[in-house]
């Protein structure tokens, strides 16, 4: 192997041009996927732009920008009116994202709708499915809700579901229900830390206890790729891993042992780290983004979920 001074590996870092020809990892707006929150009424978030809540008439205009600026993907999340113990807003025709989504279905024939499937937006006691008379989260009752969740979304237009329940076998149960429609499954979801800022836009905290009963443990690795496995066998066409940051190495070993697509979920707190110490002058945010985000991919994420999506995309 030649050393010193025959190879000089600043040689191809000498400009920009040379950089960018044996760049290994790229980034594009075409990777990304936009959040949205759709909710009875809008509240901005100047501090955190990318979790707004937008109506069903604002959303359209948000919906209207996206695809201007390139991005190809909507993740929709709605917040019901009223809450209850079955999380009926989830399902039921009129909901939220249902409304949404029958006004953007005709508008953006090439947007890709996607609906996040879970119950817990929608439920009085937070909880991701139905809870039982012992106090804990049912995972066979709750199946049957969650495919009637992601029926009606298709029903009212979504071209993709992701279901992010974390109750076992919900991917088989909404691929008998959807032969037809791509399935994103979130696979590798951890019980994190790093929700909370979604948690307080989406108004979805438990009321009681925490999600270590049906997340996964962040000490875990070999039980997310059993996840993963099982997902796959259930009829995935996409896995996801989530967080993404603290997570790069559970990314890594997703993307070596499956070949299905995989994609990233750079989640809200993980936004919220970045914002906070840019506003207090720590780091520039545009360059802390970019790095993040490409850093996410070299991990072996083909698409990226990112509040991101809209504030970097003319940037990219
Ligand atoms: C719903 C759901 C959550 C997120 C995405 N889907 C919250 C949770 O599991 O508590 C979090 C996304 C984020 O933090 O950006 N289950």
């Amino acid at each position: 192997m030649s050393t010193f001074p025959t190879t000089r590996l600043r040689r191809l870092r000498r400009t920009s041009a040379l950089r960018d020809l044996v760049r290994e990892t790229t980034l594009s707006v075409s990777d990304l996927v936009m959040p949205l929150f759709v909710a009875p009424e809008a509240l901005p978030n100047e501090r955190l732009p990318g979790l707004a809540r937008h109506t069903v008439e604002s959303v359209v205009r948000e919906a209207e920008e996206l695809v201007r600026l390139g991005v190809p993907a909507v993740l929709l999340f709605g917040i019901p009116e009223d809450k209850d113990e079955e999380g009926s807003g989830a399902w039921i025709d009129d909901g939220i994202v249902q409304r949404a989504l029958r006004e953007l279905r005709p508008r953006f024939p090439e947007l890709v709708l996607m609906t996040d499937v879970c119950l817990c937006e929608y439920t009085s006691h937070g909880h991701c499915g139905i809870v039982g008379e012992d106090g804990a989260v049912d995972n066979d009752s709750s199946l049957e809700l969650i495919v009637r969740t992601g029926v009606s979304h298709v029903e009212a237009g979504a071209d993709v579901v992701c279901p992010s329940d974390m109750m076992d076998g919900r991917v088989g149960a909404l691929r008998e229900a959807l032969p037809q429609t791509p399935i994103v499954s979130y696979a590798a979801k951890y019980a994190s830390a790093f929700y909370g800022p979604f948690r307080d836009v989406a108004d979805s905290a438990p009321a009681f206890g925490d999600r270590r009963g049906y997340q996964l443990d962040p000490g875990n690795v070999r039980e997310a790729l059993r996840e993963c496995e099982q997902d796959v066998a259930e009829g995935a066409d996409v896995l996801m891993v989530k967080p993404a940051l603290p997570y790069l190495d559970v990314l890594r070993a997703a993307r070596d042992r499956f070949d299905l697509p995989l994609a990233a979920y750079n989640v809200s707190g993980e936004y919220a780290m970045v914002k906070t110490a840019a506003a207090a002058g720590d780091l520039d945010e545009r360059a802390a983004a970019i790095e993040t985000l490409t850093a996410i991919r070299r991990a072996g994420a083909d698409l990226i979920f990112t509040y991101w999506a809209k504030e970097l995309a003319p940037w990219l």
